[in-house]
């Protein structure tokens, strides 16, 4: 019989991957939950206690390159990668500290492609199947929202980076895909929103809502999956009530 799935989850332990590992277990696979908080580690480790033989969880900075390909040594055939493991931090650009800026970039675009060509690299080595990589990327990365240079530019570059991996890896039977949130309620969400940027998510997302962690995480199963997505790869897909695809409109409803 043909081996389950196993998904390596970066940034597993909260909000989004969290969801994600959620989904995942539903499906039925295996999921490698990697996180730098041990805490939250500890407390979903805790939590998942029924579903102990199918997970694993693996204490990882996603910047730290012998640390990550370590990790794809040793844990076990990882068939797919969801590169959730992020930061957010909001400045105005001329206010904007360069070591901040970097930290954003390190973590976010660099670690995303550190866990992606560690993946590759280790679905290569075994040959055969090939494998599935989705990176969470953001509509900060296709727009100029305000205060945004640092995560907005790790963002775009992550949009690049898949189109890019997508096509070199193609012929490895790598798919490459990345998901664009809009505003997702997430401990993340929570910390960086204040009142005038929710009041300014009512105003710009036509749906009037936050999205939920599990609505990333059907798009992300959907990827993951070469049986429903085989031909799919090189796409950034937005999950945002519509706000990339809203022009001029009037909101009419406040349900934020
Ligand atoms: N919440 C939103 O509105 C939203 C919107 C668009 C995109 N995103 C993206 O979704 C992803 C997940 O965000 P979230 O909202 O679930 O945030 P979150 O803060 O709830 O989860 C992020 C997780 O990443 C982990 N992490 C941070 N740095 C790490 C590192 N160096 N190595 C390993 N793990 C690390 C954190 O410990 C945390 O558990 C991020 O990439 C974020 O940019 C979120």
């Amino acid at each position: 019989m043909a081996e389950k799935p196993s998904i390596l989850v970066t940034g597993g332990a909260s909000g989004i991957g969290r969801a994600i590992v959620g989904a995942v277990l539903r499906q039925g696979w295996r999921a490698v939950v990697a996180d730098l908080d041990h805490d939250s580690l500890d407390r979903f480790a805790n939590e998942l206690e029924a579903h102990a033989g199918e997970l694993r969880f693996e204490r990882l900075d996603v910047t730290d390159e012998a640390a990550v390909e370590r990790c794809l040594e040793q844990c076990g055939a990882v068939t797919g990668v969801v590169n959730s493991a992020g930061i957010g931090r909001n400045y105005p650009a001329l206010e904007t500290p360069v070591a901040e800026f970097r930290r954003v970039l390190e973590i976010n675009l660099l670690g995303s492609f550190i866990v992606a060509r560690a993946a590759a690299r280790a679905i290569g080595r075994r040959g055969g199947e090939g494998g599935s990589i989705v990176n969470i990327s953001s509509i900060s990365g296709q727009s100029g929202n305000m205060n945004r240079v640092a995560y907005g530019a790790s963002k775009g570059g992550i949009d690049t980076m898949t189109r890019v991996l997508a096509t070199e890896w193609a012929p490895l039977g790598i798919r490459v895909n990345a998901i664009a949130p809009g505003p997702i309620a997430t401990p993340m969400a929570q910390a960086m929103h204040s009142d005038a940027v929710k009041a300014a998510w009512a105003r710009t997302v036509p749906m009037a809502r936050y999205g939920r962690p599990e609505e990333i995480a059907e798009l992300a199963l959907f990827l993951l999956d070469p049986g429903r997505s085989g031909y799919i790869t090189g796409q950034i897909v937005a999950v945002d009530g519509g706000f990339s695809a809203a022009g001029i409109f009037e909101p009419t409803i406040d349900r934020f």
